[in-house]
Protein backbone atom coordinates (compact mmCIF):
# COMPACT_ATOMS: atom_id res chain seq x y z
CA UNK A 1 0.00 0.00 0.00
CA UNK A 2 0.90 3.40 -0.35
CA UNK A 3 -0.38 6.66 0.96
CA UNK A 4 -0.28 8.76 -2.12
CA UNK A 5 -2.97 5.85 -3.48
CA UNK A 6 -5.36 6.50 -1.01
CA UNK A 7 -4.98 10.27 -1.07
CA UNK A 8 -6.14 10.11 -4.51
CA UNK A 9 -8.78 7.43 -3.79
CA UNK A 10 -10.19 10.06 -1.28
CA UNK A 11 -9.70 12.56 -3.78
CA UNK A 12 -11.58 10.15 -6.47
CA UNK A 13 -14.38 10.41 -3.72
CA UNK A 14 -14.06 6.65 -3.14
CA UNK A 15 -14.55 4.96 -0.02
CA UNK A 16 -11.39 3.64 1.66
CA UNK A 17 -11.32 0.27 3.32
CA UNK A 18 -10.61 -1.00 6.56
CA UNK A 19 -7.42 -1.79 5.92
CA UNK A 20 -6.40 1.29 4.03
CA UNK A 21 -7.97 3.81 6.91
CA UNK A 22 -5.63 1.48 9.44
CA UNK A 23 -2.56 1.60 7.16
CA UNK A 24 -2.85 5.26 6.99
CA UNK A 25 -3.26 6.38 10.28
CA UNK A 26 -0.37 3.85 11.66
CA UNK A 27 1.83 4.99 9.57
CA UNK A 28 1.14 8.50 10.34
CA UNK A 29 1.00 8.22 13.77
CA UNK A 30 4.61 6.26 13.33
CA UNK A 31 5.99 9.21 11.47
CA UNK A 32 6.24 6.96 7.99
CA UNK A 33 3.77 9.07 6.48
CA UNK A 34 4.66 12.69 6.25
CA UNK A 35 2.48 16.24 7.64
CA UNK A 36 2.00 17.13 3.70
CA UNK A 37 0.21 13.72 2.80
CA UNK A 38 -1.75 13.62 5.97
CA UNK A 39 -2.58 17.00 4.89
CA UNK A 40 -3.39 16.21 1.35
CA UNK A 41 -5.39 13.73 2.57
CA UNK A 42 -7.72 15.70 5.40
CA UNK A 43 -8.45 18.30 2.85
CA UNK A 44 -9.83 15.66 0.47
CA UNK A 45 -11.70 14.13 3.69
CA UNK A 46 -13.09 17.92 3.96
CA UNK A 47 -14.16 18.34 0.87
CA UNK A 48 -15.69 14.88 -0.07
CA UNK A 49 -16.83 13.55 3.18
CA UNK A 50 -16.78 10.20 4.01
CA UNK A 51 -19.36 7.52 4.71
CA UNK A 52 -20.33 6.30 8.09
CA UNK A 53 -18.53 3.32 7.87
CA UNK A 54 -15.21 5.16 6.81
CA UNK A 55 -16.15 7.54 9.82
CA UNK A 56 -16.51 4.69 12.07
CA UNK A 57 -13.06 3.06 10.70
CA UNK A 58 -11.00 6.13 10.84
CA UNK A 59 -12.73 6.49 14.84
CA UNK A 60 -11.19 3.29 15.58
CA UNK A 61 -7.71 3.20 14.09
CA UNK A 62 -6.89 6.59 15.89
CA UNK A 63 -8.36 5.19 19.21
CA UNK A 64 -6.08 2.17 18.68
CA UNK A 65 -3.70 4.37 17.62
CA UNK A 66 -2.08 4.51 21.80
CA UNK A 67 -3.09 2.73 24.68
CA UNK A 68 -6.68 1.78 25.12
CA UNK A 69 -7.77 3.19 29.21
CA UNK A 70 -10.23 0.32 31.14
CA UNK A 71 -11.52 2.73 33.74
CA UNK A 72 -13.22 -0.08 35.26
CA UNK A 73 -10.98 -1.01 37.36
CA UNK A 74 -10.34 2.20 38.59
CA UNK A 75 -13.30 3.36 39.49
CA UNK A 76 -17.39 1.95 39.13
CA UNK A 77 -18.11 4.64 36.36
CA UNK A 78 -16.51 7.43 35.20
CA UNK A 79 -17.73 10.44 32.82
CA UNK A 80 -16.54 12.29 30.61
CA UNK A 81 -17.85 15.54 28.38
CA UNK A 82 -16.13 17.23 25.13
CA UNK A 83 -17.08 19.93 23.47
CA UNK A 84 -16.91 20.48 19.55
CA UNK A 85 -14.95 24.01 20.05
CA UNK A 86 -16.50 27.46 19.90
CA UNK A 87 -15.07 30.96 21.24
CA UNK A 88 -14.98 31.70 25.68
CA UNK A 89 -16.08 28.12 25.85
CA UNK A 90 -14.06 27.24 29.13
CA UNK A 91 -16.96 25.02 30.35
CA UNK A 92 -14.79 22.36 31.58
CA UNK A 93 -12.41 24.40 33.74
CA UNK A 94 -15.89 24.80 35.97
CA UNK A 95 -17.83 21.68 35.44
CA UNK A 96 -15.38 18.89 35.93
CA UNK A 97 -14.59 20.17 39.34
CA UNK A 98 -18.07 20.60 40.22
CA UNK A 99 -18.83 17.02 38.87
CA UNK A 100 -15.98 15.46 40.24
CA UNK A 101 -16.95 17.42 43.80
CA UNK A 102 -20.35 15.51 43.45
CA UNK A 103 -18.92 11.96 43.86
CA UNK A 104 -18.86 11.51 39.96
CA UNK A 105 -15.38 10.84 38.73
CA UNK A 106 -14.32 12.76 36.20
CA UNK A 107 -11.38 11.46 33.24
CA UNK A 108 -10.95 13.89 30.29
CA UNK A 109 -8.41 14.13 28.13
CA UNK A 110 -8.73 17.64 26.20
CA UNK A 111 -7.21 19.65 23.82
CA UNK A 112 -5.40 22.65 22.89
CA UNK A 113 -6.97 25.41 20.86
CA UNK A 114 -8.04 24.78 17.55
CA UNK A 115 -8.37 27.28 14.36
CA UNK A 116 -10.60 30.58 16.26
CA UNK A 117 -11.63 27.82 18.93
CA UNK A 118 -9.63 27.82 22.60
CA UNK A 119 -8.75 24.77 23.96
CA UNK A 120 -8.90 23.87 27.68
CA UNK A 121 -5.27 22.56 27.84
CA UNK A 122 -3.52 25.75 26.87
CA UNK A 123 -6.15 27.77 29.10
CA UNK A 124 -4.46 25.21 32.27
CA UNK A 125 -1.27 26.18 31.66
CA UNK A 126 -1.71 29.69 32.40
CA UNK A 127 -1.34 27.84 35.84
CA UNK A 128 2.53 27.93 36.18
CA UNK A 129 3.70 24.16 36.82
CA UNK A 130 0.45 22.44 35.91
CA UNK A 131 1.37 19.24 34.16
CA UNK A 132 -0.84 18.38 31.00
CA UNK A 133 1.20 15.11 29.95
CA UNK A 134 0.41 12.52 31.99
CA UNK A 135 1.46 8.89 31.56
CA UNK A 136 -1.67 6.25 30.98
CA UNK A 137 -0.78 4.61 34.78
CA UNK A 138 -1.01 8.38 35.70
CA UNK A 139 -4.17 8.98 34.61
CA UNK A 140 -5.61 5.87 36.56
CA UNK A 141 -4.16 6.31 39.51
CA UNK A 142 -5.25 9.87 39.92
CA UNK A 143 -8.75 9.37 38.99
CA UNK A 144 -9.13 6.38 41.33
CA UNK A 145 -7.21 8.25 43.98
CA UNK A 146 -8.79 11.76 43.42
CA UNK A 147 -11.85 11.41 41.31
CA UNK A 148 -10.16 13.87 39.08
CA UNK A 149 -8.08 13.95 35.49
CA UNK A 150 -7.85 16.80 33.27
CA UNK A 151 -4.80 15.82 31.25
CA UNK A 152 -3.77 16.92 27.60
CA UNK A 153 -2.83 14.48 24.59
CA UNK A 154 -0.54 12.10 25.58
CA UNK A 155 1.78 10.12 23.23
CA UNK A 156 0.29 7.03 24.73
CA UNK A 157 -3.67 8.12 24.44
CA UNK A 158 -4.38 8.50 20.81
CA UNK A 159 -1.49 9.40 19.35
CA UNK A 160 -2.73 10.18 15.57
CA UNK A 161 -5.22 12.11 17.05
CA UNK A 162 -2.89 14.65 18.50
CA UNK A 163 -0.73 14.71 15.32
CA UNK A 164 -3.56 15.31 13.15
CA UNK A 165 -5.30 17.65 15.25
CA UNK A 166 -2.21 20.33 15.71
CA UNK A 167 -2.03 19.65 11.31
CA UNK A 168 -5.65 20.51 10.49
CA UNK A 169 -5.70 23.49 13.06
CA UNK A 170 -3.23 25.41 10.51
CA UNK A 171 -4.19 23.68 7.49
CA UNK A 172 -8.20 24.80 7.00
CA UNK A 173 -9.26 21.37 7.53
CA UNK A 174 -10.97 21.44 10.80
CA UNK A 175 -14.31 22.32 9.92
CA UNK A 176 -15.17 18.34 8.75
CA UNK A 177 -17.80 16.43 9.93
CA UNK A 178 -15.47 12.74 9.75
CA UNK A 179 -12.74 14.85 11.32
CA UNK A 180 -14.00 16.06 14.15
CA UNK A 181 -16.20 13.30 15.33
CA UNK A 182 -13.28 10.91 14.76
CA UNK A 183 -11.47 12.88 16.41
CA UNK A 184 -13.44 13.66 19.08
CA UNK A 185 -15.04 10.04 19.80
CA UNK A 186 -11.15 8.49 19.03
CA UNK A 187 -10.14 10.26 22.14
CA UNK A 188 -13.78 9.23 24.12
CA UNK A 189 -13.12 5.85 23.58
CA UNK A 190 -9.25 5.80 23.67
CA UNK A 191 -9.68 7.59 27.58
CA UNK A 192 -12.36 4.66 28.52
CA UNK A 193 -14.92 6.51 30.24
CA UNK A 194 -18.05 5.29 30.43
CA UNK A 195 -20.03 7.70 29.82
CA UNK A 196 -20.12 10.84 27.63
CA UNK A 197 -21.39 14.45 27.17
CA UNK A 198 -21.20 16.09 24.20
CA UNK A 199 -21.17 19.35 23.83
CA UNK A 200 -21.61 20.36 19.62
CA UNK A 201 -21.47 23.96 19.49
CA UNK A 202 -23.57 25.42 15.99
CA UNK A 203 -23.52 28.89 14.91
CA UNK A 204 -20.89 31.41 13.52
CA UNK A 205 -18.35 30.75 16.48
CA UNK A 206 -18.69 27.11 15.49
CA UNK A 207 -16.95 24.71 13.74
CA UNK A 208 -20.90 23.60 12.20
CA UNK A 209 -22.71 26.49 11.23
CA UNK A 210 -26.35 25.42 10.89
CA UNK A 211 -28.42 23.78 13.12
CA UNK A 212 -28.67 20.51 10.39
CA UNK A 213 -25.20 20.30 10.60
CA UNK A 214 -24.81 20.13 14.04
CA UNK A 215 -27.70 17.46 14.74
CA UNK A 216 -25.81 15.23 11.77
CA UNK A 217 -22.25 15.32 13.57
CA UNK A 218 -24.27 15.03 17.01
CA UNK A 219 -26.35 11.80 15.65
CA UNK A 220 -22.81 10.28 14.04
CA UNK A 221 -20.74 10.79 17.36
CA UNK A 222 -24.00 9.68 19.68
CA UNK A 223 -23.71 6.33 17.10
CA UNK A 224 -19.80 5.50 17.16
CA UNK A 225 -20.32 5.48 20.95
CA UNK A 226 -22.83 3.13 21.21
CA UNK A 227 -21.14 1.05 18.86
CA UNK A 228 -18.19 1.15 21.21
CA UNK A 229 -20.63 0.05 24.27
CA UNK A 230 -20.06 3.65 26.01
CA UNK A 231 -23.27 5.70 26.82
CA UNK A 232 -23.12 9.15 24.82
CA UNK A 233 -25.79 12.11 25.02
CA UNK A 234 -25.07 15.43 22.67
CA UNK A 235 -25.96 18.82 23.70
CA UNK A 236 -26.90 21.01 21.29
CA UNK A 237 -25.91 24.84 21.86
CA UNK A 238 -25.71 27.97 20.40
CA UNK A 239 -22.34 29.99 19.49
CA UNK A 240 -23.35 32.51 17.51
CA UNK A 241 -21.89 34.85 20.28
CA UNK A 242 -19.02 33.61 22.48
CA UNK A 243 -19.78 32.07 25.69
CA UNK A 244 -19.78 34.11 29.00
CA UNK A 245 -17.68 36.82 28.71
CA UNK A 246 -13.68 35.78 28.84
CA UNK A 247 -12.18 34.99 25.49
CA UNK A 248 -8.60 34.12 25.57
CA UNK A 249 -6.28 32.06 28.01
CA UNK A 250 -5.59 33.24 31.50
CA UNK A 251 -8.69 35.11 31.16
CA UNK A 252 -11.01 32.46 30.75
CA UNK A 253 -9.26 30.57 33.18
CA UNK A 254 -10.26 33.32 35.70
CA UNK A 255 -13.83 33.69 34.45
CA UNK A 256 -14.16 29.45 35.35
CA UNK A 257 -12.15 29.84 38.70
CA UNK A 258 -14.99 32.90 39.79
CA UNK A 259 -17.98 30.58 38.25
CA UNK A 260 -16.93 28.05 40.97
CA UNK A 261 -17.00 31.03 43.59
CA UNK A 262 -20.96 31.89 42.35
CA UNK A 263 -19.38 34.60 40.43
CA UNK A 264 -20.02 35.31 36.41
CA UNK A 265 -21.90 35.73 33.52
CA UNK A 266 -25.73 34.31 33.73
CA UNK A 267 -25.15 32.15 30.40
CA UNK A 268 -22.24 30.86 31.66
CA UNK A 269 -23.35 29.75 34.56
CA UNK A 270 -26.66 28.47 33.28
CA UNK A 271 -24.50 26.15 30.72
CA UNK A 272 -22.17 25.26 33.18
CA UNK A 273 -25.21 23.71 35.45
CA UNK A 274 -27.13 22.35 33.26
CA UNK A 275 -23.63 19.99 31.60
CA UNK A 276 -22.94 19.44 34.73
CA UNK A 277 -26.53 17.78 35.49
CA UNK A 278 -26.61 15.96 32.49
CA UNK A 279 -23.20 14.14 33.77
CA UNK A 280 -24.45 13.39 37.00
CA UNK A 281 -27.86 12.01 35.15
CA UNK A 282 -25.10 10.04 32.94
CA UNK A 283 -23.60 8.74 36.10
CA UNK A 284 -26.76 7.92 37.91
CA UNK A 285 -26.04 10.02 40.64
CA UNK A 286 -28.65 12.64 39.84
CA UNK A 287 -32.59 11.25 38.84
CA UNK A 288 -33.13 14.42 36.54
CA UNK A 289 -32.37 17.82 35.47
CA UNK A 290 -33.62 19.79 38.07
CA UNK A 291 -32.02 17.48 40.80
CA UNK A 292 -28.50 17.70 38.91
CA UNK A 293 -28.65 21.11 38.66
CA UNK A 294 -29.22 21.74 42.45
CA UNK A 295 -26.25 19.17 43.08
CA UNK A 296 -23.78 21.47 41.07
CA UNK A 297 -25.36 24.73 42.69
CA UNK A 298 -24.56 23.26 45.52
CA UNK A 299 -20.92 22.42 45.22
CA UNK A 300 -20.95 25.82 44.09
CA UNK A 301 -21.81 27.40 47.62
CA UNK A 302 -20.28 25.05 50.29
CA UNK A 303 -16.84 25.70 48.12
CA UNK A 304 -16.57 21.68 46.93
CA UNK A 305 -15.90 22.39 43.17
CA UNK A 306 -13.61 24.92 44.09
CA UNK A 307 -11.50 22.81 46.56
CA UNK A 308 -11.66 19.54 43.89
CA UNK A 309 -10.28 22.51 40.85
CA UNK A 310 -7.21 22.90 44.16
CA UNK A 311 -7.04 19.67 44.49
CA UNK A 312 -6.43 18.72 41.01
CA UNK A 313 -3.93 21.23 40.39
CA UNK A 314 -2.28 20.73 43.64
CA UNK A 315 -1.93 16.65 42.02
CA UNK A 316 -0.80 17.79 38.49
CA UNK A 317 2.28 20.04 39.97
CA UNK A 318 0.27 23.50 39.31
CA UNK A 319 0.91 26.25 41.41
CA UNK A 320 -2.34 26.52 43.26
CA UNK A 321 -1.61 30.21 44.59
CA UNK A 322 -2.47 31.07 41.21
CA UNK A 323 -6.11 29.78 41.68
CA UNK A 324 -6.56 31.20 44.72
CA UNK A 325 -5.64 34.43 43.49
CA UNK A 326 -6.38 35.30 40.20
CA UNK A 327 -4.48 38.51 39.92
CA UNK A 328 -1.43 36.27 39.69
CA UNK A 329 -2.12 35.20 36.26
CA UNK A 330 -0.32 36.10 33.69
CA UNK A 331 -1.75 39.72 32.65
CA UNK A 332 -1.20 41.84 29.14
CA UNK A 333 0.37 45.49 29.64
CA UNK A 334 -2.14 46.73 27.48
CA UNK A 335 -6.04 47.24 27.98
CA UNK A 336 -8.20 49.02 26.01
CA UNK A 337 -11.77 49.21 25.38
CA UNK A 338 -13.85 49.52 22.18
CA UNK A 339 -17.42 51.37 22.81
CA UNK A 340 -20.85 51.97 21.21
CA UNK A 341 -21.47 54.58 18.69
CA UNK A 342 -24.96 54.09 18.47
CA UNK A 343 -28.10 53.81 20.06
CA UNK A 344 -30.54 50.30 20.44
CA UNK A 345 -30.49 47.06 21.06
CA UNK A 346 -27.33 44.10 20.40
CA UNK A 347 -28.71 41.72 17.63
CA UNK A 348 -25.25 39.88 16.91
CA UNK A 349 -22.36 39.83 18.82
CA UNK A 350 -19.68 37.66 16.34
CA UNK A 351 -18.52 35.15 18.50
CA UNK A 352 -15.97 34.21 15.05
CA UNK A 353 -14.70 37.83 14.43
CA UNK A 354 -14.12 37.86 18.26
CA UNK A 355 -12.28 34.57 18.24
CA UNK A 356 -9.78 35.41 14.99
CA UNK A 357 -9.03 38.86 16.77
CA UNK A 358 -8.49 36.93 19.79
CA UNK A 359 -6.10 34.54 17.95
CA UNK A 360 -4.03 37.75 16.09
CA UNK A 361 -3.70 39.07 19.26
CA UNK A 362 -1.67 35.85 20.30
CA UNK A 363 -4.07 33.74 22.00
CA UNK A 364 -4.27 30.95 19.27
CA UNK A 365 -1.52 29.82 16.82
CA UNK A 366 -1.36 30.74 13.12
CA UNK A 367 1.57 27.85 12.31
CA UNK A 368 1.68 24.67 14.10
CA UNK A 369 3.78 24.59 17.32
CA UNK A 370 3.28 28.43 17.79
CA UNK A 371 3.68 29.56 20.94
CA UNK A 372 0.54 31.37 22.41
CA UNK A 373 0.41 34.36 24.73
CA UNK A 374 -1.44 33.09 27.37
CA UNK A 375 -2.31 36.54 28.65
CA UNK A 376 -3.75 37.99 26.10
CA UNK A 377 -7.54 38.15 25.15
CA UNK A 378 -11.25 40.03 25.44
CA UNK A 379 -13.72 40.70 27.29
CA UNK A 380 -16.93 40.72 25.74
CA UNK A 381 -18.99 43.15 27.80
CA UNK A 382 -22.51 42.80 25.69
CA UNK A 383 -25.12 40.10 24.72
CA UNK A 384 -26.86 39.79 22.03
CA UNK A 385 -30.74 41.00 23.06
CA UNK A 386 -29.28 44.12 25.52
CA UNK A 387 -30.15 47.40 25.32
CA UNK A 388 -27.16 49.41 23.83
CA UNK A 389 -26.40 53.27 24.55
CA UNK A 390 -23.59 55.77 23.01
CA UNK A 391 -20.44 55.27 24.75
CA UNK A 392 -21.18 52.14 26.54
CA UNK A 393 -18.24 50.05 26.22
CA UNK A 394 -18.24 46.66 24.15
CA UNK A 395 -14.89 44.98 24.37
CA UNK A 396 -12.05 45.21 26.66
CA UNK A 397 -8.78 44.44 24.99
CA UNK A 398 -5.68 42.85 27.20
CA UNK A 399 -3.01 43.37 24.48
CA UNK A 400 0.64 42.59 24.27
CA UNK A 401 1.45 44.56 21.10
CA UNK A 402 0.19 48.31 20.25
CA UNK A 403 -0.25 47.59 16.79
CA UNK A 404 -2.02 44.64 17.22
CA UNK A 405 -4.04 46.58 19.73
CA UNK A 406 -4.66 48.81 16.92
CA UNK A 407 -6.08 45.77 14.85
CA UNK A 408 -8.32 44.31 17.16
CA UNK A 409 -10.25 47.82 17.72
CA UNK A 410 -10.57 48.19 14.13
CA UNK A 411 -11.84 44.81 13.51
CA UNK A 412 -13.96 44.63 16.96
CA UNK A 413 -15.56 47.80 15.87
CA UNK A 414 -17.96 45.94 13.26
CA UNK A 415 -18.53 42.41 15.47
CA UNK A 416 -21.71 43.66 17.14
CA UNK A 417 -24.33 44.59 14.97
CA UNK A 418 -27.13 47.44 16.87
CA UNK A 419 -30.17 48.18 15.91
CA UNK A 420 -33.45 49.91 16.44
CA UNK A 421 -36.01 47.34 17.83
CA UNK A 422 -35.82 44.69 20.89
CA UNK A 423 -34.08 41.34 20.08
CA UNK A 424 -35.46 38.59 21.92
CA UNK A 425 -31.95 36.71 23.72
CA UNK A 426 -31.12 33.35 21.97
CA UNK A 427 -32.02 30.01 23.79
CA UNK A 428 -29.45 28.61 26.05
CA UNK A 429 -29.64 25.30 24.19
CA UNK A 430 -31.08 23.89 20.97
CA UNK A 431 -31.54 20.41 22.62
CA UNK A 432 -30.34 17.00 23.53
CA UNK A 433 -29.80 13.98 21.88
CA UNK A 434 -29.66 10.51 22.83
CA UNK A 435 -31.30 10.64 26.01
N1 LIG B 1 -12.56 19.01 19.32
C1 LIG B 1 -11.76 17.96 19.00
O1 LIG B 1 -11.30 17.24 19.87
N2 LIG B 1 -11.51 17.73 17.73
C2 LIG B 1 -12.00 18.47 16.72
O2 LIG B 1 -11.73 18.18 15.59
C3 LIG B 1 -12.82 19.56 17.04
C4 LIG B 1 -13.09 19.81 18.36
Amino acid sequence: MRAVDIIIKQRDKEALSKAEIDYLIGNYTLGNIPDYQMSAWAMAVLLNGMTDQEITDLTLAMAHSGDMLDLSQAVKIAVDKHSTGGVGDKTTLTVAPLVAACGLPVGKMSGRGLGFSGGTIDKLESIPGFQVDLSTQQFIQQLKNHGIVLTGQSADLAPADGKLYALRDVTGTVQSIPLIASSVMSKKIAAGAQAIVLDVKVGQGAFMRTLEEATQLANVMVSIGKLSGRQVIAVLSPMDQPLGSAVGNALELKEAVEMLHGVGPEDYRYHCLHLSAYMLILGKLAKDIDEGVAMAERAIQDGSGFAKLRELVTIQGGDVSYVDDLEKLPKAPLVESVYAEGEGWAAMVDAKEVGETSVTLGAGREQKGDRIDLAVGIMVKVKVGDRVSPGQELFEIHANDPRKLQLAKERLKCAVKIVNRPVEKPPYFHGVIGM
